[in-house]
């Protein structure tokens, strides 16, 4: 069931708490969708990654080739590469960029001004945030172009839903920002007379000539409105339930069912339609009376959240021997997960 709801998206975002087992999830999905001929695109945005574990190979902050020349029955052999997003290298090249655009806008004067700024700006909350969603808008944008399916493989839980809010709220304040320019631009022509004065005296006193008041205006327009774009076609995705989905995967206990109802709640909010639960390591049954014991109190969890979020699909993926490590493993993960259609509780 994951994997035709995989087949039929161009992006799927794995989240769910810490350990539950999201890494194996996303690729194993992403492994067997590429089996299946897509070529597909693995990203880790969670700043403690295990996706090179899983694949048993230093992956990190580029894109790195997971598994190629996977043959499908017929037509082109997929491929899977994968991608961990270094979040601290992230707001690093992030705030280089923006610094060395407003250096270059502002008078050399407050060049000091602005890098303090800068340096403020580094420790300020939300900069990881939104360095990071202009990463994910960025793979996003790049999967749409050059893969077939973008799996990302998502921090645990609250951070997430956040991020997933977040284009809307960085759309509306770039929004706020231009109108505020447009607004000062009025106003600015009407003291142009002055800032030429200004100017003219700057060239004397620091030999350069800063960009004139109406280019630099326009140019700041320029990155406002690239920006907004990129969050609004980033929103615009991922509010399309033809082509992304949101999977949790949980486990099988009190408050992991009630933190799911509540992710649930938040990602509904911002749009986000969940496509699927999994509830992986299952309690067997037929293993001892300990394990027959959980796994009837897993199905008494379950319940609840079969009532809390009908009509969702819900996949078990049982507790399986052995870690997850390696391509074999995770097409066994793959397997199991392809088994598990969406049975009711018990
Ligand atoms: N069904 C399963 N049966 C047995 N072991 C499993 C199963 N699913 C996952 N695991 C193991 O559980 C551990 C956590 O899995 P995984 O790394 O996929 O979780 P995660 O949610 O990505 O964790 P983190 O939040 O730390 O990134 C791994 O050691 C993995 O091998
Ligand atoms: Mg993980």
């Amino acid at each position: 069931m994951l994997l035709e709801l995989a087949g039929a998206r161009r992006v799927v975002f794995v989240g769910g708490k810490g350990g539950v087992g999201k890494t194996a999830v996303a690729s194993a999905t992403a492994l067997a969708q590429a089996r299946a001929g897509r070529r597909v695109l693995v990203v880790s945005t969670d700043p403690a990654h295990n996706l090179g574990h899983l694949w048993e190979r230093t992956v990190g902050d580029r894109i790195t080739p997971l598994a190629r020349g996977l043959r499908s029955g017929s037509g082109e052999p997929g491929a899977l590469d994968g991608i961990e997003v270094d979040p601290v290298a992230t707001t690093e090249a992030h705030l280089a960029a923006v610094g060395g655009t407003i250096r270059r806008l502002m008078p050399e004067h407050l060049a000091g001004e602005v890098d303090k700024h800068m340096q403020l700006a580094r420790d300020s909350p939300g900069a990881h945030e939104s360095a990071v969603l202009e990463r994910i808008a960025e793979l996003v944008d790049l999967g749409l172009r050059e893969y077939d399916l973008v799996v990302f493989d998502t921090a645990p839980s609250g951070h997430t839903a956040r991020l997933m809010a977040l284009p809307e709220i960085m759309s509306a304040w770039t929004e706020g920002l231009l109108r505020r320019r447009g607004r000062s631009e009025r106003f600015g022509a009407a003291l142009r007379g002055l800032e030429d004065r200004d100017a003219a005296e700057a060239v004397v006193g620091t030999q350069r000539l800063p960009e004139p008041a109406e280019e630099r205006d326009a140019q700041i327009r320029r990155i406002l409105l690239r920006r907004r774009e990129r969050f609004e076609s980033l929103r615009t995705v991922l509010v399309d339930e033809q082509s992304c989905a949101f999977v949790i995967v949980l486990a099988a206990e009190r408050l992991p069912v009630l933190e799911t109802v509540e992710l649930h709640r938040q990602l509904a909010g911002a749009g986000v339609q969940v496509g699927a639960l999994v509830v992986n390591k299952r309690s067997p049954s037929d293993a001892g009376r300990l394990l027959a014991d959980r796994r009837a109190l897993e199905d008494a969890h379950l319940t609840t959240l079969r009532q809390s979020l009908p009509g969702i699909p819900l996949l078990q993926v049982p507790l399986l021997p052995g870690d997850i490590v390696g391509e074999q493993a995770l097409d066994r993960f793959g397997t199991a997960l392809a088994d598990a259609s969406d049975q009711g509780v018990g």
